[in-house]
């Protein structure tokens, strides 16, 4: 199954897929990790994509899908994978309709996460991550089971730079004038399952399945 996940900052799509990836056997390509990734380890595109990033901004579309097209080759994505943070523009979804044609693939499901602002916000101002493996925890809903430390490998949790109140704003903004528009976009295709994404995480996953047709 490839399927994508749409949804502002902080609806809950890195927390989703670090779930759903289990239940439905398929690898996350999130390009915010892999961005992240290359910024800790001071790589050129790293160093292209920092400032931007903590800014709140987009990094420019032909950066993310040269990311996108060589994770696509990866031996693991080829029975599926779930696009987390990525199409994020109209020229990026179009680009990957190209990378996807080129290899004989196409989307199944696009799931888009509805969360009002005011809970986005709550959310991404408490939120603190695992600078190794990207799992996101929450201070108040959903804090890690050592104080300040990664359920799944110890690593001391951060809170992103963009996660700064002025930076959230910023990025919400980006959502709302770049990457909204896509929910249009795939519902022409007839491949777009709305999902509220309000309610428990164990809820939300209980959702999505539901709207992939999976059981719980
Ligand atoms: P990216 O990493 O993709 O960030 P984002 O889209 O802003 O999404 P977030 O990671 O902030 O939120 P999320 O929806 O994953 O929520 P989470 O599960 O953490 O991108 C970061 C940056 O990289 C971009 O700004 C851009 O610069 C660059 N970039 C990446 N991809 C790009 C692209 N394609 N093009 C250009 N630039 C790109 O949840 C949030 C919080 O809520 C957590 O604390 C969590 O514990 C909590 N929570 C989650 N679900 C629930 C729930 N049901 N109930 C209560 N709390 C919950």
């Amino acid at each position: 199954m490839n399927l994508i996940f749409l949804g502002p900052p902080g609806a809950g799509k890195g927390t989703q897929a670090t779930r759903l990836i289990e239940k439905l056997a398929i690898p996350q390509l999130s390009t915010g990790d892999i961005l992240r990734r290359a910024v800790a380890d001071g790589t050129s595109l790293g160093k292209k994509a920092k400032s931007l990033m903590e800014a709140g901004k987009l990094v420019p579309d032909e950066i993310v899908n040269g990311i996108v097209d060589e994770a696509l080759d990866l031996e693991a994505v080829q029975g599926g994978f779930l696009l987390d943070g990525f199409p994020r523009t109209v020229p990026q979804a179009t680009a990957l309709d190209g990378m996807l044609a080129r290899r004989g693939r196409q989307i199944d499901a696009v799931i888009s996460l509805e969360v009002p602002q005011d809970v986005l916000l709550e959310r991404l101002s408490g939120r603190w991550s695992c600078p190794q493996c990207g799992t996101p925890y929450h201070e108040r809903t959903a804090p890690p089971k050592t104080a300040d430390h990664c359920d799944r490998d110890g690593t001391r949790l951060i809170q992103r730079p963009d996660d700064r109140p002025d930076r959230i704003k910023k990025r919400l903004e980006e959502y709302a004038t770049k990457t909204a528009e896509l929910t249009t976009y795939y519902r022409q295709r007839g491949v777009v399952r709305s999902v509220d994404g309000v309610g428990s995480v164990d809820e939300v996953t209980g959702r999505i399945l539901a709207a992939l047709g999976k059981r719980a």
